[in-house]
């Protein structure tokens, strides 16, 4: 259907929009491209040491999904929420505004999946905040998050999350694959540190 289409391609847009970038930019920390991993997430944010503006870009792009989904489902329903879900995050990965060279998804996923179930996006933080206390490093905390999302997703009851989680855990893993050899090398730098 053309709404569908239309729900899709606007969650993609607001997807698209970078966040680090806008944020760094407002905050004179230079170009995120040139700092730390060169990503445009808040853990690279948090790598100029201005901790409000990690903080604010982890919000804005975790709202992002978050009001994609809610707009989808309370125009069309609960399909459209899933597709919004799914457009939002490809957006961030691949946004048409700079170049389609986006960023790694953990905040818009955790987002979306916060607005699509809330007790599994709870879940999915805690995930996260939980290895990244454990550990501090922020790329751990993102594959185990993802790794265990439709996990969380089963034992919650909302198996009609599943596909969609393990199709986004499985591109958040794709997106981290030079993380995964700094991890595996024991070079991965800890949260809030330059490299
Ligand atoms: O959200 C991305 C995070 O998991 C890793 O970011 O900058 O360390 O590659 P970064």
């Amino acid at each position: 259907a053309p709404t569908l289409a239309l729900v899709a391609l606007a969650a993609y847009l607001l997807g698209s929009v970078p966040f680090g970038l806008v944020i760094a930019r407002v905050f004179g920390l230079g170009d995120l491209r040139q700092i730390g991993s060169g990503n445009i997430g808040a853990t690279n944010v948090l790598r100029t040491g201005n901790r409000a503006a990690a903080f604010l870009t982890l919000v804005l792009d975790a709202g992002k999904g978050a009001i994609a989904v809610l707009i989808a489902r309370f125009t069309l329903g609960e399909d459209a929420a899933q597709l919004a879900a799914g457009a939002s995050f490809l957006g961030h990965l691949f946004p048409v505004f700079i170049g389609f060279r986006g960023g790694k998804g953990v905040a818009t996923f955790l987002g979306t999946t916060l607005a699509l179930a809330f007790p599994v996006g709870l879940a999915a933080c805690a995930t996260w905040a939980a290895t990244a206390a454990l550990f501090r490093i922020s790329s751990l905390a993102a594959l185990t998050a993802a790794a265990l999302a439709p996990l969380w997703m089963w034992i919650l009851g909302e198996e009609r999350m599943l596909a969609l989680g393990m199709v986004l855990a499985v591109m958040i893993f794709i997106r981290h694959h030079t993380n995964i050899s700094r991890l595996l090398s024991g070079t991965e730098p800890r949260i809030g540190r330059k490299g």
